[in-house]
C-alpha cells in the first residue's frame, strides 16, 4: 500500500494504516527485500537544537538510499545569527532540497514550515511537543521485540511532562489497545491535555511513582531523560534530576517477563546504569539502529519512491 502522506509533523495526524505501512516498509528495507533508489534527491537537515542520533540517522538513511544531504547542526554558523527569520531559512533551503527535516526548540516549528513551503517536511522534534519519527522507530522496535504492537503493556518512566518522545509515543500507541503505566515524580506527570485525550478514548492508564511496582507487569519499559533544557530554572531541575535510576541489581531482583525489553530514546544521562547494557533486556542501542531503517522508510515514502524494486 502506498502512503498518501505529505509530511510527518505529529503522531496525532498519522493513522494506524500509515503507521503499519511504514513499519512494513522498514521491515522490508532491513531484510533487504526491496531496493529503493533516491539518487539525485537532496534532503536538508536543519537542526536548530542539539542532536546525535536523529541527525546522524537521517543523514545515514538518506545516503543509504543513494540520496544526498545538506546539514545544519546548530544555528551558530548560519544566517540565523544575522537575524534571518525561521521562515526565510526554510524558504531558502527549500530552493535547494527535495525534503526538509527540522528540529527546533519551538513547538509548532515544523508545522509552520509545512505551511510556508511546498515540499515534504519532517518534524525531528519540536520543543516539548512531538517527535514522531522517534515514535515510528519505537513502534517498529516494539513490533520486532514483541511480535505485535497490539495489547502491549508499557511503562513510560521519567520526564512525562516535557519529554516530546513520550507524547508522540502515547498518541501512536492509542491505535493499538495499549495499557499505559506512567511512572514519574509528582512534578513531572503527564500533562492534562494528554490525560484528556486518553480519557476521551476510554484508554486505561495508571500513574505511579515507583518503578519496582511495574517491572514485573509490563512488556516494555520506556525510560526517558529528565529534559533539563525545558525547565524554567536550575533549582526546579535539581529537585528531580536523580529521581530514577535503573540498575542491573534492580532488574535481576525482579521477575521480569521473558519478552521484557528496556527501551530509551537516548541520550541517557544517569537513568540507566551502564551495567544494564549487557543484559538481554537492554534494547536501546538496537532501537537506535532501527531508527535508520525507519527513517529510510519515511524519506522514501515522502519522496514517492517507496515502491522501489523487489530485490
Ligand atoms: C530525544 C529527543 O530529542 O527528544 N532524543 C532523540 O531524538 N533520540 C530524547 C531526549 O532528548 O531525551
Amino acid at each position: 500500500m502506498e502512503c498518501e502522506m505529505k509530511h510527518i509533523i505529529s503522531m496525532r495526524d498519522i493513522s494506524k494504516n500509515e503507521i503499519s505501512s511504514l513499519i512494513d516498509l522498514a521491515q522490508k528495507i532491513e531484510a533487504q527485500e526491496i531496493n529503493i533508489d533516491i539518487s539525485g534527491r537532496l534532503a536538508a537537515l536543519l537542526f536548530f537544537e542539539p542532536s546525535t542520533r536523529t541527525a546522524f540517522s537521517f543523514d545515514t538513511a538518506v545516503k543509504r538510499l543513494g540520496g544526498a544531504t545538506i546539514v545544519m547542526q546548530g544555528s551558530s554558523n548560519s544566517s540565523v545569527q544575522k537575524g534571518e527569520s525561521f521562515a526565510d531559512t526554510v524558504m531558502t533551503v527549500s530552493q535547494y532540497a527535495d525534503i526538509v527535516v527540522i528540529r527546533s526548540a519551538t513547538e509548532g516549528a515544523a508545522r509552520y514550515a509545512s505551511e510556508v513551503v511546498d515540499l515534504p517536511i519532517v518534524n525531528a522534534g519540536d520543543g516539548a511537543n512531538q517527535h514522531p519519527t522517534q515514535t515510528l522507530l519505537d513502534l517498529y522496535s516494539i513490533k520486532k521485540t514483541q511480535g505485535q504492537i497490539e495489547n502491549v503493556k508499557i511503562a513510560i518512566v521519567g520526564d512525562l511532562k516535557y519529554g516530546r518522545a513520550v507524547y508522540s509515543l502515547v498518541y501512536g500507541l492509542m491505535h493499538f489497545n495499549a495499557e499505559f503505566y506512567f511512572v514519574s515524580p509528582e512534578h513531572l506527570r503527564i500533562r492534562d491535555y494528554l490525560k484528556g485525550d486518553l480519557d476521551a478514548r476510554g484508554i486505561p492508564y495508571h500513574e505511579l511513582e515507583e518503578i519496582t511496582d511495574v517491572l514485573n507487569v509490563v512488556d516494555v519499559m520506556y525510560v526517558t531523560r529528565i529534559q533539563r533544557e525545558r525547565f524554567a530554572g536550575q533549582e526546579e531541575y535539581e529537585k528531580v534530576k536523580d529521581s530514577y535510576q535503573i540498575s542491573r541489581s534492580m532488574i535481576e531482583a525482579a521477575s521480569i517477563k521473558p519478552n521484557f525489553k528496556l527501551m530509551h530514546p537516548l541520550p541517557r544521562v544517569n537513568e540507566i546504569t551502564t551495567d544494564v547494557d549487557k543484559l538481554p533486556c537492554a534494547y536501546y542501542f538496537d532501537q537506535a539502529k532501527n531508527g535508520v531503517y525507519m527513517r529510510q522508510a519515511i524519506i522514501s515514502t515522502l519522496l514517492g519512491a517507496a515502491g522501489g524494486q523487489e530485490a
